[in-house]
């Protein structure tokens, strides 16, 4: 335990700052102040087209030292640099790659109160998380592909056998300490990829295997990407926990939020040995930034989720109880139907987080 966590801050573009400071508050009103320390620092498309950096130096080195990282979300389209990709994502990308943030918990859950779109049944039950591979796969590409005589442009799918395995590990330990999957309570990883077709992931799966036969206790389930979109949709209450490639992951998140209520209500946490960055998996959301109407939802459980990897760290019960009290808080407002304009409601972003605070505070 420490006295004190230094929490370096990075707002971004669009809706970021509004969710950001959305977030501040609650977690200024849960915990005893000085517990956490915020120091908030430039980066993203706004300040590059004030100074001409995405990302300072001196940004990148406080989230480095920092305890943990909040990051709101950066990125605006239309803003790229020379080879035509946006500039705003390079806040994400150089702190998951610098600080080798592996493992990318995406928690895909549908809470009462929310109507999520899928009638199916066993969409009334969806809870799962989406461990996405964040070190290598096609991101590792980021910088590094080739366009030649603008004619051809390339970039290189890697995966190498520690990056398999550690992340293969990390959905294992997750698949034993959760409730099972909805449909029959049934602790299962699911490995999805595209080994039908390419080596790379006939090795993840092969990797897979290797690591599978560590944990006897865990049901090992497989599923081709492409019909992952329709389970997902179709049976989301058989998974678990569900292991992917980079890429893939970055886009079943996506529909995975979907079905759940959208992206405003989706958290992330990224983490490795050392370092943790914890933001939604959602963008800037330019069409709505300036309105006030973001949901904070998913920026709130992720910084709820900052407060659990900082308790398990530190051994901080004072930290476990504030991320329960979050929880507990954004659960009950949902059932009550506390909702920003993106899932039928009127209520503002400061509403929302108003209602939040209201109920830690009312948890004494
Ligand atoms: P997006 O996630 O920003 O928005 C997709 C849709 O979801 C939009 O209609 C948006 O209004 C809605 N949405 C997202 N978050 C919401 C919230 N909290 N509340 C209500 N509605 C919400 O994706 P995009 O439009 O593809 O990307 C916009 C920008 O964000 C791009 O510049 C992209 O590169 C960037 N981006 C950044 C991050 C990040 O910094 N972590 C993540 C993804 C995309
Ligand atoms: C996400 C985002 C990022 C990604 C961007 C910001 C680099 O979409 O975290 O899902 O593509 O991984
Ligand atoms: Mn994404």
């Amino acid at each position: 335990m420490k006295d004190q966590y230094d929490i370096a801050v990075v707002h971004g573009d669009g809706i970021g700052p509004e969710i950001c400071i959305a977030s501040l508050t609650l977690l200024d009103s849960v915990l005893p102040g000085g517990v956490l320390r915020f120091t908030e620092h430039p980066a993203g498309a706004e300040h590059f087209l004030k100074t001409g950096e995405s990302l300072p130096q001196a940004t990148y080195d406080a989230c480095a030292k920092a305890d943990a990282v909040l990051h709101g979300a950066a990125g605006i389209p239309g803003v790229v640099g020379p080879d035509g990709t946006e500039v705003g994502v390079d806040f994400t990308l150089k702190l998951r790659f610098g600080l080798d943030l592996y493992a990318n918990i995406r928690p895909i859950r549908l809470f009462d109160g929310v109507t999520g779109p899928l009638c199916c049944k066993g969409a009334d039950k969806i809870d799962y998380v989406i461990l996405r591979e964040n070190s290598e796969g096609l991101y590792a590409s980021r910088g590094g592909g080739t366009l030649l005589r603008e004619e051809v442009a390339t970039d290189t799918l890697v995966q190498t056998r520690k990056g398999i395995r550690r992340i293969v590990h990390k959905a294992f330990q997750l698949a034993r300490l959760s409730n099972g999957a909805p449909a029959d309570g049934v602790r299962r990883v699911t490995c999805c990829d595209k080994a039908n077709v390419l080596r790379s992931y006939a090795f993840f799966r092969s990797v897979f295997d290797d690591v599978a036969k560590e944990y006897p206790d865990i049901e090992c389930d497989y599923a081709i990407v492409d019909a992952m979109t329709m389970h997902m949709v179709l049976r989301p209450n058989h998974y678990n926990i569900i292991v992917t490639e980079n890429m893939f992951g970055d886009i079943l998140s996506d529909l995975g939020a979907a079905t759940v209520g959208g992206l405003g209500l989706a958290p992330s946490a990224e983490v490795g040995d050392n370092n943790g960055l914890f933001q939604p998996s959602h963008g800037s959301a330019p069409d709505i930034a300036g309105q006030g109407v973001a949901n904070p939802y998913g920026m709130v459980l992720s910084s709820a989720a900052m407060l659990d990897w900082l308790a398990l760290r530190y051994e901080d019960q004072r930290l476990l109880t504030a991320a329960t009290q979050i929880k507990a808080a954004c659960a009950m407002a949902m059932t009550e139907g506390c909702f920003t304009p993106d899932l039928g409601g009127d209520l503002s972003t400061t509403d929302v987080v108003g209602a939040l605070i209201d109920k830690v505070k009312a948890m004494g």
